[in-house]
C-alpha cells in the first residue's frame, strides 16, 4: 500500500501579517497566507490569471509571450484575436475569493508515473477543486488518481475531451492557440461541420483562458526564469495559489532514470525529459513549499 512520504502537521502560525485584515482570510486550520508575508506578497503579487474582457494585456508582457513560442505576429494581431474571443465564449467564471467562513481546498494532479498504485483517489476527489492537466485521464485510474475533475489545464497539443462540468483551462502559448479555441467553439465552425460538432471537447460555459502576464510572472516570480517557459503541472500549482486556502499536490516527480513519465502510458521513450521545462528546479520549488508547510505534497512510496 502506498503511504505519503511526507507528513504534514497543521498548526496555526502565530507571525502576524503586515497587513492585519489578511491574518484570517478562511477558516481552515492553516491558511496559505498565514504567516510569512514575503508569501502572501507573492501570491498577491500576480496578474489576475485568466483572460477577461475588460483586461489589457501590456505590450511588455506580450513581448515576453511572443518568445516562448517564437510568434512572429503582432500586438494588435493579438488584440483584435482576443476581441474575436470573447465573442465567442462566454465571461469568465469567477475565482471564489477567500473568506473567513471558507475553507477551499485544491487537489492539484499532475501526470507522474509515481500515481501508479498509490491509492490516492478517494483522497483527491475529497476535495473542493481538483485540477488535472493535459493528457490526465481518470477512467480505468479511479482508484489512484480520483475521478472528480473541476479544472483541465490543456493546450491544443495536449488536449482531451472533458466532461460537461469540468472548467477548461486554456493555455495559449501563441496566436495560432487562441484561433484554434475560436474555431473551436464558434457555431459557424459547428454549423459547416456538423459530424465534428459532437467532438466538442469542453463545455464553452466553462472556459478560462490562462494570461499571458500569469505564465510570465510564475516564470519570473517563481522560477527565477528557469526553463524556457513553466510546465503545465507548475502553472496549475501557481494558479492553485490563487484558488484555493489549502493545496495538496500529487503526481509530480520523473521515474528513477529521471524520464517524467505518465501513468497513463508504458514508457516508449526512454529519454522523455522535461523538454523546455526546468522540471528538477519545479520539484525543487514544491518540496520547498512542502517543508516550510505551504502545501502538502505527496510522493507515494
Ligand atoms: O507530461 P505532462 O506535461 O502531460 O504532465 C503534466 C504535468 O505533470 C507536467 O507539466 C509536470 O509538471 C508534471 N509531471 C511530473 N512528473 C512526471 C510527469 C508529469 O512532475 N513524471
Amino acid at each position: 500500500m502506498a503511504v505519503a512520504l511526507y507528513v504534514h502537521h497543521s498548526q496555526y502560525n502565530t507571525v502576524s501579517f503586515s497587513k492585519p485584515e489578511k491574518s484570517r482570510v478562511c477558516s481552515c486550520p492553516q491558511c496559505l497566507t498565514d504567516g510569512d508575508p514575503w508569501f502572501w506578497e507573492l501570491i498577491n503579487s500576480a496578474p489576475q490569471p485568466f483572460l477577461s474582457e475588460d483586461y489589457e494585456t501590456s505590450e511588455d508582457d506580450f513581448k515576453w509571450w511572443k518568445g516562448v513560442q517564437w510568434e512572429k505576429r503582432n500586438f494588435t494581431l493579438y488584440n483584435a484575436t482576443l476581441s474575436k474571443l470573447f465573442q465567442v465564449i462566454p465571461r469568465v467564471p469567477g475565482v471564489v475569493g477567500s473568506s473567513p467562513d471558507r475553507c477551499r481546498t485544491c487537489a492539484v494532479v499532475g501526470n507522474s508515473g509515481n500515481l501508479n498504485g498509490s491509492s490516492y483517489g478517494s483522497l483527491i476527489d475529497g476535495h473542493d477543486i481538483v485540477i488535472r492537466m493535459n493528457r490526465g485521464l481518470t477512467k480505468g485510474y479511479e482508484e489512484d488518481v480520483g475521478k472528480k475533475t473541476t479544472h483541465h489545464v490543456m493546450y491544443p497539443q495536449s488536449a482531451m475531451r472533458l466532461d460537461n462540468s469540468s472548467r477548461l483551462v486554456f493555455v495559449p502559448f501563441n496566436i495560432y492557440d487562441l484561433q484554434w479555441i475560436i474555431n473551436l467553439f464558434s457555431s459557424l465552425f459547428h454549423l459547416e461541420n456538423r459530424a465534428k460538432s459532437s467532438n466538442r471537447i469542453a463545455n464553452k460555459d466553462l472556459v478560462m483562458i490562462l494570461n499571458p502576464a500569469f505564465m510570465r510572472y510564475v516564470h519570473e516570480a517563481w522560477l527565477d526564469k528557469k526553463g524556457r517557459y513553466p510546465s503545465t503541472g507548475f502553472i496549475a500549482v501557481a494558479l492553485s495559489m490563487q484558488m484555493c486556502d489549502e493545496i495538496n499536490v500529487f503526481g509530480f516527480g520523473a521515474d528513477r532514470d529521471g524520464n517524467w513519465n505518465h501513468y497513463f502510458e508504458q514508457i516508449k521513450n526512454k529519454k522523455l525529459r522535461t523538454g523546455p521545462h526546468a522540471g528538477n528546479h519545479e520539484y525543487t520549488i514544491i518540496e520547498e513549499l512542502h517543508n516550510k508547510e505551504k502545501i502538502q505534497f505527496f510522493v507515494p512510496q
